[in-house]
């Protein structure tokens, strides 16, 4: 029930509510990971429900997938879909020009496919996701398992010649063992605390061998929908450089609170 729902749920449910009204029939969406994520994948279970919405959704998470079939979402490959009409997905750090780090759940790899291959990118979070400058979340560069260590070697060293303010990497665990991605590699989390040029770092860490992909989401995000713990989201559209505000309603005994 929303009443045991933190603040900080409060506003991941209604930036994704906001962002649920952009899905219409006949589309095919990306559908993010991530607890931000799950809300969306709720959301649009309900309005398929309740309200005959028809769409295909491309999970970017095994997590994703399962959820989204358990709420009555037509779930379709990206290879299935070609080409998508948007995707929704949550951040673990935006700036003010929209770029982002992603990751925080394991999934920027299939993450950052399926956002660049869609028409639109809209990024649903709350608001302490928002940041100066990126960085202080911890950056995830997902790796191949073979030689992993050269590739966190030579990430380390590359560091050197970057503008950050931390140079520390490990190894994401689970419990005692390296943790997995849905594609079977590893991720090593940079510890940067700032990073001055975004742009530059992703290409030059995509350049080291054994690097799969990172989380620095650059140019992707259209727009993004930031939902506050009193029921307001914002929508701020960086192609067009609009903000707008609004308030979303909510019951307290909405269906969709039961069995969080
Ligand atoms: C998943 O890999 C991530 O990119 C998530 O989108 C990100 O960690 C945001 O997650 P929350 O919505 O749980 O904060």
């Amino acid at each position: 029930m929303s009443g045991e729902l933190s603040p900080i749920d409060k506003a991941k449910f209604v930036a994704a509510k906001r962002a649920a009204e952009y899905v219409q029939s006949g589309m095919r969406v990306g559908l993010g990971t991530g607890s931000t994520a799950a809300w969306l994948v709720r959301c649009l279970g309900e309005k398929v429900r309740e309200e005959g919405l028809r769409f295909r959704g491309v999970p970017t998470s095994t997590r994703t997938a399962e959820l989204a079939r358990e709420v009555g979402i037509e779930v379709i490959s990206l290879d299935e879909a070609g080409w998508l009409d948007l995707t929704i997905d949550g951040a673990d750090e935006f700036d003010s020009e929209l770029n982002l780090i992603k990751g925080g759940g394991g999934a920027l790899l299939q993450e950052k496919i399926v956002a660049t291959a869609s028409d639109e990118m809209i990024v649903i979070a709350d608001a302490a996701k928002h940041v100066e400058t990126l960085g202080a979340f911890p950056l995830p560069v997902e790796v191949i398992p073979f030689g992993w260590t050269a590739s966190q070697a030579l990430l380390e060293e590359a560091l050197v010649t970057m503008d950050v303010l931390g140079r520390k990497t490990t190894l994401r665990m689970n419990g005692d063992r390296a943790y997995i991605t849905d594609e079977g590699n590893y991720i090593l989390d940079l510890h940067l605390s700032r990073i001055g040029n975004a742009r530059q770092l992703a290409m030059l860490v995509n350049q080291i061998p054994g690097v799969v992909e990172n989380g620095l989401f650059i140019d992707i995000c259209d727009r993004v929908i930031i939902g506050y713990g009193d029921g307001r989201v914002e929508t701020r559209d960086i192609n067009a450089g609009t903000v707008s505000e609004e308030r979303v309603d909510f019951v307290e005994d909405d269906n969709l609170f039961r069995d969080i």
